[in-house]
């Protein structure tokens, strides 16, 4: 994979070198900026990366990272946003970091576990789910696939800058509506449709948690509808070594909505990592 071909990598933050960085993996439809809060709260000696997802952000689209990672990689898939991230990030001279994934970066950073776990440190669970859609949710985002590309305008996901947020923040919190409606119509209906495409090809990757020994931790609004609490109580029971932050008052984007919890549940893995590192 050659280094124009790579996501987009973007260091909130420079570090100790030495110290295990951690890598942000972002949600849908939006980029690295939504780790910005988080960031700002995190202990300084560590490195913060944030990819942009493919197509998202300054990063190449699905089909060129797929192109770039080689054959038989023509459908979208989540697959192929972890194997960009692993390259990215071997590329750049990681070999091994905390990764932590809200929602649709939680999808990817559960297929790193399974198709990259060389590189996993520990790992960060926010907002997101380890079981695959339904029919129903599959088709909605074929559906909405199809209409952002036949519209060649995002307006289709639009819903989201307040459906991701908790029911009082709605309400509450107008300034973190307008800033994610800003992220979202930073994004092309392409990135829109193949991310929505890769998501709903994507497997149950309950397995890979229960396979997984290294420590993690699970992040949940008590107010997200999106990835409800007992979607994260399913992934803490599955994993070996985890622990449970449902954090109140919040929704879907704990990250920016809540982001002191989220980064003190973060900086509390890195330690955790840090720790089993020194075991080994
Ligand atoms: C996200 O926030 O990344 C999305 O809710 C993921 C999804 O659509 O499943």
């Amino acid at each position: 994979m050659t280094r124009d071909r790579m996501l987009r990598l973007h260091v909130l933050r420079e570090g100790e070198a030495g110290l295990l960085p951690l890598v942000l993996l972002h949600g849908f439809p939006l980029d690295h900026r939504m780790w910005l809060d988080v960031t700002d709260l995190l202990p300084g000696d560590r490195t913060v990366l944030a990819p942009d997802l493919p197509g998202f952000g300054a990063s190449p689209s699905g089909p060129d990272i797929a192109a770039a990672l080689g054959a038989d990689r023509d459908a979208p898939s989540v697959d192929v946003m972890a194997d960009g991230v692993a390259a990215t990030l071997r590329s750049a001279g990681v070999d091994r970091a905390v990764i932590g994934g809200l929602s649709m970066g939680g999808y990817v950073a559960m297929a790193l576990l399974e198709r990259h776990p060389d590189l996993v440190a520990g790992v960060g669970l926010i907002d997101t789910k380890s079981t695959a859609d339904d029919e129903g949710a599959r088709s909605k985002r074929l559906e909405i696939a199809r209409t952002v590309v036949a519209e060649h305008r995002v307006d289709a996901v639009f819903g989201m800058r307040t459906s991701v947020l908790g029911a009082s923040n709605r309400v509450a919190r107008p300034d973190l509506v307008e800033r994610i409606e800003g992220w979202i119509r930073d994004q092309g209906p392409r990135a829109v449709a193949w991310a929505q495409e890769a998501m709903a090809a994507r497997p149950d990757r309950t397995d890979a948690l229960a396979g997984y020994e290294g420590p993690s931790v699970v992040v949940v609004g008590d107010e997200d509808e999106l990835s409800p609490v007992p979607t994260a109580q399913h992934m803490v029971e599955a994993l070996k070594d985890s622990e449970l932050v449902v954090v109140r008052g919040a929704g879907h984007m704990t990250s920016n909505e809540s982001p002191e919890p989220v980064a003190a549940a973060l900086g509390e893995l890195l330690a955790r990592a840090g720790r089993a590192a020194a075991r080994v």
